[in-house]
């Protein structure tokens, strides 16, 4: 694979497969069951006020905005990419999310927003697509007004199932071609159908201390679902069993250092 580019990883999120699939993956039951606690977790870490906005950077189909709609918020849906809020807006259209959802375009890596400009901030599995991360942190810690928050989900490098996975790879594979260690985590370049595609699992002290240089200050980190496998197991009885797990550690357990999801809420100072 020749040396990758940003641009890259842009062009391929711009085509509709890649989306089409992360709906068929993710989009589940058992999967809005668990997004339904962790947005319980996220407004209430943000004080859960009625009738505030929220900013969903990298709404991808507006799956989670409507989470956040239906928690009470009016929700500024923003995207890279047209295929995506496309899905988008037929998601939206003639239900009654849309007076409590606007979409806009806009690249995370620069913002058009003010600065100071937003109270609330909810960007999911969004910055691990994104080659210069610094940047979109940058602006997501620019647009956020003082005393704001934000709430991040991303993958993590240390845990479980990446630390398996790379074993695996390792021994069964031993190719490593298009992994990339970096300061931000490990970064997988694939090719896909629709070009390449960027996946990072995020070193979290980085993260935290990226945050931290523009400003924001840590005020939870907690385990988001503990294993994303359940998507790539060939049973129900394992799909069931992996969720259920995961149900067990976000509740009970909570430690992120294994887990695969990890939540980040970040307060500016
Ligand atoms: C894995 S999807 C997650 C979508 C949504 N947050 C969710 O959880 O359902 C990643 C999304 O981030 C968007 N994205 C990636 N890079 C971006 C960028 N630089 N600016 C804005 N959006 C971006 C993609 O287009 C895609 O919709």
């Amino acid at each position: 694979m020749s040396e990758p580019k940003p641009l890259d990883a842009e062009n391929t999120l711009k085509q509709s497969g890649i989306h089409e699939e992360w709906v068929d993956n993710y989009r589940t039951p058992d999967n809005e069951q668990f997004y339904n606690m962790a947005f319980d977790l996220i407004t209430e870490s943000f004080g859960s006020p009625s009738g505030a906005t929220v900013v969903d950077a990298g709404c991808g189909s507006c799956a989670k905005s409507k989470n956040l709609a239906d928690r009470g918020f009016q929700v500024l849906g923003t995207d890279l990419s047209d295929s995506a809020l496309d899905m988008a807006r037929q998601n939206l259209r003639g239900t009654s999310y849309e007076n409590k959802i606007e979409l806009q375009q806009q690249n995370l890596t620069a913002m058009t927003l003010p600065d100071n400009s937003v109270d609330y901030l909810v960007c999911w599995g969004v910055l691990m697509h994104i080659p210069e991360v610094d940047k979109a942190i940058a602006e997501l810690s620019r647009i956020v007004k003082t005393g704001g928050y934000i709430a991040i989900s991303e993958g993590n490098m240390h845990s479980l199932q990446a630390r398996t996975f790379r074993f695996l790879k390792k021994v069964l594979v031993r190719e490593r071609a298009g992994v990339h260690i970096v300061p931000a985590g490990i970064e997988n370049w694939e090719e896909t159908d629709e070009g390449r595609l960027m996946t990072r699992q995020v070193n979290a002290q980085w993260l935290i201390a990226e945050f931290e240089k523009h400003g924001m200050k840590i005020e939870k980190h907690v385990a988001g679902q503990f294993s994303e496998m359940y998507w790539m197991v060939p049973t129900k009885f394992l799909k069931k069993s992996i969720h259920i797990f995961n149900h067990f550690w976000f509740k009970i357990i909570r430690a992120p250092g294994l887990s695969f999801g990890n939540i980040f809420i970040f307060k500016k100072l």
